[in-house]
């Protein structure tokens, strides 16, 4: 792997060129409140303990929100908004900023009338309460969500400008739950059981099948997110966890799981979430979401804005385990060079990494490329294409490019 030619960055030109820490333009701001003045918020008492009973971002932040494209679905009610990705750091995705996806909109469940449903190819049926899921054994895990349809839009080129809109459509959150095969082994589950039904309690009555050797293995029925109740637009007050694989096979507001002994053909898994090839025929039940990582600073909502010493960062992630490696790329793909991961790096999560350069100027086609700890390589969008087509919605994890211009800013652009 060669690494890229020019120096390494360096911080003390920072510090010498502006005599001040970051020599990044300052907002305006009031003179008032800057040094030596004592600011107005010194100079008075603020709001005390519990005013602000649910704590909430500071006011500045306000544009730090999911968005959606309106112009993408006919209404509200199924469509998608999208996660800020590129004003965040870290792997947790703030509760209040994860992506929602719904098929029929948020149902709205009292918690007093929550059942969940087992029967089937089971000993006993069984109906549980949210009581008694909150009484079972429990486990945390982080673990990213993502959408399939995820870079839906950019199989025919570039498209969205901004990584919120080209890859959105992912979040990662500490979940916690009861492991699914303990209120299966509950239940019984009889030998000639093969797959599960998992069924909604929305409007869409989402269902789709799952594998039983997933359900038995990783699967986990959430009723908290980061550590509170599931938020009601993530399915409060109970959710299906299936970590690494399809977003939509994430039940939301789970009401119901069957056993049976073949799947069960919903639509969400014929007429939807089905990969278009270009021979006209669909690969069905392309449960696994691969390697795929994005750069989310800087990209087309988060441009340049001073030279010098600049931290490239972004998110990697793999349905088939942990990412062992992220390159970076200046060029378009032309030279390599790996990026630090920082943090926490977790099975089937989304990992930090950061590639630090010198920025003077020049223009950049700024790639980056998750490598997973099953050897698996996001491969480039022609790559992808090759196999694939471009017929295709789902499952779109082909390396990203981000034009940076001499200005700053940032633009979603395709190399060849
Ligand atoms: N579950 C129900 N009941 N209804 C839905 O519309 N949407 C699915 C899945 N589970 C959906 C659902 C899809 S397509 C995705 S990508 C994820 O939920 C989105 O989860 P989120 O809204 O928590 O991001
Ligand atoms: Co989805």
């Amino acid at each position: 792997m060669d690494d890229t030619p020019e120096k390494r960055p360096t911080r003390r030109g920072l510090l010498t060129a502006a005599g001040a820490v970051l020599a990044t333009p300052a907002l305006a701001g009031n003179p008032k409140n800057l040094p030596p003045n004592l600011p107005e918020w010194t100079r008075a008492l603020g709001d005390g303990v519990a005013v602000r009973a649910y704590g909430q971002p500071s006011k500045h932040e306000a544009h730090v929100i999911r968005r959606d494209v309106q112009w993408l679905t006919a209404s509200r009610e199924s469509s998608v908004s999208f996660t800020p990705l590129h004003e965040l750091d870290g792997i947790i995705t703030p509760s209040g900023l994860c992506f929602e996806r719904h098929h029929g909109g948020i149902a709205e469940i009292d918690p007093a009338d929550y059942r969940l449903i087992v029967h089937g190819l089971v000993e006993k049926d069984l109906i549980f309460t949210l009581a008694d899921l909150k009484r079972f054994p429990r486990v945390n895990r982080i673990h990213f969500l993502e959408c399939a349809a995820n870079s839906g839009m950019e199989w025919r080129g570039a498209q969205l400008n901004g990584c919120q809109y080209t890859h959105g459509m992912v979040h990662c959150v500490e979940y916690t739950g009861v492991p699914l095969r303990v209120l299966l082994n509950e239940a019984g589950v009889r030998p000639s059981a093969k797959w599960l039904l998992a069924e909604g309690a929305d409007s869409a009555a989402m269902t789709r099948s799952v594998p039983l050797a997933k359900a038995l293995d990783d699967c986990l029925v959430a009723y908290r997110m980061n550590g509170e109740m599931l938020r009601p637009e993530q399915g409060y007050p109970a959710r299906l966890v299936v970590p690494g694989w399809e977003g939509n096979m994430w039940v939301k507001w789970l009401r119901r799981l069957k056993l049976g002994d073949e799947p069960w053909f919903a639509r969400e898994e014929t007429s939807k979430y089905t990969d278009l090839m270009e021979s006209g025929k669909a690969r069905q039940f392309t449960f696994v979401m691969d390697a795929k990582s994005v750069i989310t600073s800087p990209s087309p909502q988060a441009p340049l804005k001073a030279k010098g010493f600049t931290v490239i960062s972004g998110l990697a992630w793999s349905g088939r385990g942990k990412i062992a490696r992220v390159d970076v790329s200046l060029d378009g793909g032309k030279n390599w060079r790996e990026a630090k991961l920082d943090g926490l790096v977790l099975d089937k999560a989304v990992t930090r990494f950061y590639a630090e350069t010198e920025w003077t100027g020049q223009e950049l086609l700024l790639q980056s490329r998750a490598i997973d700890e099953a050897g698996y390589v996001q491969p480039s969008k022609a790559e992808l294409r090759k196999i694939r087509g471009v017929n295709s919605i789902y499952h779109n994890n082909g390396i990203q490019t981000w034009h940076v211009k001499a200005d700053g800013e940032v633009e979603n652009v395709e190399v060849s």
